[in-house]
């Protein structure tokens, strides 16, 4: 079937063919993307996340504010650990994640934070574009956990992709993040990416976020990063 010949009679194509026509859209919808299976990860993120090595300098910076020796530090969905290993600092360092990126060292955690996890005495816990994978129900535990673990003075720095609260600025800056992939990426591989991760990534918007935060606790909160949809926000306990 030519789908270029204007001159298709769809009465006579079969449904399958039809949904070839209409919608080319891959037959077994079950999202292929894993970050078990992903190469590289750590150069993957970087080429996927516009100045997302400013943004882990930031997050070395701002840290040192907030290390108190003997306290716990931890990242929730570490991946290959990079940050935690890259911090400079006598707190105890502990990382969580699920996938099998997680280095095989003492501190790092295999652990489903849709589930109950352990956070105490904690001067700093970053979640670096982590919750957006969690199941929405368990967002508000995830979140009371971190804050409940939290010593007084402490520091959330939370990163997220979000929905904006404005259609206008959403088209904009999806638009334009396409944009900044296409240097690294083909269309055909963003676009791929874009239909496997519907099935596990849900953003919540900007608004819902805030409110998540104050919800359990937090009200020093301020945004400290930004790129089109990706926000970076640290809140002090
Ligand atoms: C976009 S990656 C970010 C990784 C890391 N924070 C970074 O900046 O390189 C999201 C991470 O969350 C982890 N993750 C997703 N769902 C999770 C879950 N239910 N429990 C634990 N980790 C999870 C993934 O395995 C992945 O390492």
């Amino acid at each position: 079937m030519n789908k270029k010949n204007n001159l298709i009679d769809p009465t006579t194509l079969t449904q399958e063919e039809l949904d070839d026509l209409y919608y080319d859209i891959p037959k077994n919808p079950i999202s292929k993307f894993s970050f078990n299976t992903i190469e590289n990860f750590d150069d993957h993120i970087n080429k996927s996340i516009p100045n997302y090595d400013i943004l882990l300098s930031s997050i070395r910076s701002m840290s040192e504010y907030f290390f108190v020796e003997g306290t716990n530090v931890y990242d929730l969905g570490c991946s290959t650990g990079k940050l935690l290993k890259s911090l400079y600092t006598k707190c105890n360092k502990i990382g969580y994640d699920v996938a099998n990126l997680l280095p095989q060292e003492e501190g790092f955690i295999n652990a489903d934070l849709n589930n109950d996890f352990d956070l105490c005495d904690a001067s700093l816990v970053y979640s670096i574009f982590t919750m957006q994978f969690l199941n929405p129900y368990s967002r508000h535990n995830y979140l009371r956990t971190i804050y409940d673990g939290l010593n007084k003075g402490g520091a959330f720095i939370i990163c997220e992709k979000v929905y904006q609260d404005n259609g206008k600025f959403q088209e904009i800056f999806s638009f334009s993040h396409y944009d900044y992939k296409l240097n690294n990426f083909s269309s055909d591989e963003i676009i791929s990416k874009e239909r496997d991760l519907r099935y596990i990534m849900k953003p919540s918007s900007e608004s819902e976020l805030d409110s998540m935060l104050r919800g359990v606790g937090f009200h020093n909160i301020t945004t400290f990063w930004q790129m089109f949809n990706f926000k970076g926000i640290i809140a002090i306990k």
